[in-house]
């Protein structure tokens, strides 16, 4: 189990560009990755999300490519549960918010607290302002994978 998970990681992170994930890519070389034709938005950070498409049934590669993400760079702030830590807990939150706003949360962060009304919300509660943290549209398309899972989707 352990393995696949590593495998899994490792095919996924073939794909982004990123130096540091040489080894990865090293690791990876020549099996065919099942998220290289799936993933629709492949333009970098930065950019605005405007539309993204939900699979149906859940991709469940993505599903556990992201909870690698969330143990390393969302864990401590976010909960899975209701429960708030730093921000929100994450439990029901594809079904508070748009794809498309969670996309933006998560790739656009200083632009939504500037623009949109909701994240400004948000932040009054927390009072922290959410960290940009450095997320590719291809891993937060994985992370909305991974909350519709954790919020019962199949
Ligand atoms: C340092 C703490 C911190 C980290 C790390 C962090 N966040 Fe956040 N997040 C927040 C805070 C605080 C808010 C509420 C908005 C604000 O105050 O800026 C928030 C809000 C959100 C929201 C909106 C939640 C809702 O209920 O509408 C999403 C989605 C989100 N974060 C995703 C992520 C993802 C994905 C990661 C990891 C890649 C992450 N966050 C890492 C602090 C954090």
């Amino acid at each position: 189990m352990k393995l696949k998970l590593l495998i899994t990681c490792a095919l996924s992170l073939s794909l982004f560009s990123c130096t540091s994930r040489q080894e990865a890519e090293e690791a990876a070389k020549g099996s065919p990755s099942p998220v290289d034709a799936a993933i629709e938005q492949p333009e970098e950070h930065g950019t605005e999300v405007k539309e993204i498409v939900l699979s149906n049934p859940l991709n469940m590669e993505w599903v556990e490519a992201a909870k690698i993400i969330y143990d390393t760079k969302c864990l401590s702030c976010h909960k899975l549960t209701d429960e708030k830590v730093v921000g929100p807990g994450w439990k029901d939150v594809t079904k508070r918010r748009q794809p498309v706003w969670i996309m933006n949360m998560i790739t656009n962060v200083d632009m939504m607290l500037e623009e949109d009304e909701e994240a400004q919300k948000l932040l009054e509660q927390c009072l922290v302002r959410m960290p940009n943290q450095n997320i590719s549209q291809d891993e937060a398309r994985q992370l909305i994978e991974f909350m519709r899972h954790n919020d019962g989707e199949k």
